[in-house]
């Protein structure tokens, strides 16, 4: 039976502690076990490893999207998440949309309300619909929603190049997959949240994005746990590398290349289980 409260969190500090956590697929299989690491404060930790390895899968466990089975999760500050879909988002959710998502709950809850209002408004100009809306105006505001808005019209400026008025009905799926992590990126970067998960923020950006990136993830003061396929960006941004391999490999180093500006300060591997039942965890020390 799963632990009541696998996932504690604290406020005030940011900081990923993962104890001991294991994965088992629906199917039996292990996907890796007894994994355990420590993003602290201001750390930028990448986590490695081939396709299906389980770097996902993990993410979305500090995340809380999947359910702590084995192990422990400790988690404390304001959390963003960019997910590995984003950069190929098809359908036509708004921008608007994406920015909420990628907002602390308080304001996204608040931001949801005060659309959903506004659409009734317009269906239906009555006062009770008119003191639902100026009420709904309120709460973003309580929320934070206009400093928000204001973080929004300057990433849309960076990124599009246009106000956030002209494009927060756009569809995302009209933005290039690099504008669309640029965006996020941007939004995440630039925000209120401490503990940031990124997965796969490199994917889709081109040389001078890429480039970017390192620069930000540099400077920021929050704590970044980031998957990452791209040695050079590890090699220039992770104080620390984790890497999940996959159960058919050996248990490889994912170390920096020589000449990079910066070296990874370690790696810790762990290799995925394989067959159904077993436990083939492996430390390949640090
Ligand atoms: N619900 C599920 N049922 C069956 N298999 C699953 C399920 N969820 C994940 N998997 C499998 O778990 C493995 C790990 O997936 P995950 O997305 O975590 O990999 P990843 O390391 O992020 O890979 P990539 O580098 O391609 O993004 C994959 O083999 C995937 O097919
Ligand atoms: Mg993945």
């Amino acid at each position: 039976m799963t632990a009541d409260l696998p996932i504690r969190e604290d406020f005030g500090v940011g900081y990923v502690d993962v104890a001991g956590v294991g994965y088992v697929l629906p199917d039996g299989r292990e996907l890796f076990n007894d994994v355990s690491f420590r993003v602290g404060e201001g750390a930028k930790v990448a986590l490695v490893g081939p396709n299906g390895a389980g770097k996902t899968t993990l993410l979305r466990m500090v995340a809380g999207d999947l359910p702590v089975v084995s192990g422990a999760v400790a988690r404390a500050g304001g959390l963003g998440v960019m997910r590995q879909f984003i950069g190929m988002i098809g359908d036509d959710t708004p921008l608007r949309e994406l920015a909420l998502s990628l907002a602390p709950p308080p304001l996204r809850a608040a931001g949801e309300r005060l659309a959903a209002a506004e659409a009734a408004v317009h269906e239906d100009p009555s006062d009770r619909k008119q003191i639902a809306y100026a009420n709904a105006l309120a709460a973003w505001g309580e929320a934070g929603g206009y400093d928000a808005e204001v973080l929004f019209d300057t990433v849309a400026t960076l990124v599009l190049g246009k106000p956030w008025d002209e494009v927060r009905e756009r569809p995302v799926r009209t933005l290039s997959g690099g504008q669309q992590k640029r965006f996020a990126l941007e939004l995440l970067l630039r925000g209120t949240d401490e503990v940031l998960l990124l997965d796969e923020p490199d994917n889709f950006l081109d040389v001078p994005g890429k480039r970017w990136l390192e620069e930000r993830l540099r400077e920021s003061t929050k704590s970044v746990l980031y998957v990452s396929h791209d040695r050079e960006l590890l090699a220039n941004t992770a104080d620390r590398v984790v890497a999940v391999e996959g159960a058919a490999r050996g248990c490889t180093r994912a170390a920096s290349p020589p000449g990079t500006r910066r070296a990874s300060r370690g790696t810790t591997s762990w290799r995925s289980g394989g067959a159904a039942g077993t436990r083939s965890t492996r430390s390949c020390a640090s």
